[in-house]
């Protein structure tokens, strides 16, 4: 088990080669998501699922979300943004979703889990990697609306999927700081 979490690893944009995910892949994802601790059993947290035919729509919306950020345009982010429908298999928005009967940090802290059962079950796929982005104009005005998130909702970023040529599994950590009593 240690090894197989040590071997879990963000695949990136990058990385992906176009190759579809049979819908299937993501919905086992979804499953282990709600697998997480989860004080009261809140699961305090919900997805909209983009598959391949939906890849535009996703990337269109977030292209003129930063359209409209009045910052310079920059065409190469602009290039990676409409590069989503070829590079990408699926995208998950993920989507916080207090439920006010715990602190809130104990739902934050439980869609974190949500988000590493999601990277540990699609890390036993080969041929397919991923990664949460909190990128990609996450939360701002036009990307609510076309999430469709209540006021209290939060939009904590995507979990981009797509396939891969090769997995990735070293990397490296630094050692745990705990002091045994
Ligand atoms: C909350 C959160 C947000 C992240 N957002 C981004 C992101 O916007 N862009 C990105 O390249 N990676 C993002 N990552 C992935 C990290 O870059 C990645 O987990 C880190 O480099 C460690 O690599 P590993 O996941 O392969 O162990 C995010 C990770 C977390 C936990």
């Amino acid at each position: 088990m240690l090894a197989f979490i040590k071997e879990r690893r963000s695949h990136f944009l990058r990385e992906f080669n176009g190759k579809k995910a049979s819908d299937s892949i993501i919905q086992e994802m979804l499953e282990a998501s709600i697998w997480a601790p989860s004080h009261r059993l809140t699961l305090p947290f919900r997805y909209e699922v983009f598959p391949p035919n939906q890849l535009g729509y996703l990337s269109s919306a977030i292209e003129s979300s930063y359209r409209k950020k009045g910052v310079d345009v920059d065409p190469l982010k602009i290039e990676k943004i409409q590069s989503f429908s070829d590079k990408l298999s699926h995208v998950i928005a993920i989507i916080f979703k207090p439920s006010g009967k715990v602190p809130e940090w104990e739902e934050y802290a439980s869609l974190g889990a949500a988000v590493q059962n999601m990277y540990l079950q699609l890390s036993s796929h080969e041929k397919y990697g991923g990664y949460w982005t909190t990128g990609n104009e996450i939360n701002s005005v036009i990307m609510r609306e076309f999430l469709q998130l209540e006021d209290s909702e939060v939009h904590c970023g995507y979990f981009f999927i797509g396939g891969i040529d090769n997995k990735r599994t070293k990397a490296a950590r630094p050692a745990v700081d705990v002091n045994w009593r």
